[in-house]
């Protein structure tokens, strides 16, 4: 009899503590991502590349459209491919994002690299089906690091 009637109330205590703990926890703080400690240096540099690989991706999404494709490829090769890796070698170890991130997640920026040179190749024979179906690695390098890595 005690137990019934005293249900609602830890029914309610309990609803009131996970909005406490609800609207203590920090923003921020629910991200699940892997922390990547980044000297700010080196987080200026990523962001900067990160913009550019929006740049080259919207400009080889849009030679696609027109039917060039290799154009496309060659922007790729060029901007994000093999070509592109190494670009910070002769930065100070403080602004090189790559060898102070977590390996896993190094290695997720070198396959990427690796598939824009896929795609490139692909789009070399100016076959767009063929490229297309490259282009979806590259992006998806972009998706994987972003769902599992932060820098802040
Ligand atoms: C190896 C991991 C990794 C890969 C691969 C990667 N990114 Fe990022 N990206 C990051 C991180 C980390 C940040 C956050 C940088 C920061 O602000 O500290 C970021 C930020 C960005 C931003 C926001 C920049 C800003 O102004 O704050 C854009 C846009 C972006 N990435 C685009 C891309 C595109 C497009 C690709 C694929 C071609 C890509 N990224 C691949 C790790 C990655």
């Amino acid at each position: 009899m005690k137990h019934t009637k005293l249900t609602p109330i830890y029914h309610s205590f309990m609803a009131f503590c996970t909005t406490l703990a609800f609207v203590a926890t920090p923003a921020g703080a629910a991200d699940p991502r892997q922390f990547a400690e980044l000297k700010p240096a080196a987080q200026e540099t990523l962001r900067q590349e990160m913009l550019d690989n929006l740049m080259a991706l919207n400009a080889i999404i849009s030679l696609l459209a027109g039917n060039q494709v290799k154009e496309a490829g060659e922007v790729a090769e060029k901007e994000l491919g093999r070509s592109a890796m190494g670009k910070n070698a002769s930065k100070s170890f403080e602004a090189r994002p790559g060898p102070q991130m977590p390996r896993e997640m190094h290695q997720l920026g070198i396959s990427g690299h690796l598939a824009a040179t896929e795609f490139a190749k692909a789009a070399a024979s100016g076959d767009r089906d063929k490229a297309l179906a490259e282009l979806s690695a590259v992006i998806g390098s972009c998706v994987a690091c972003h769902a599992s890595y932060r820098t802040r």
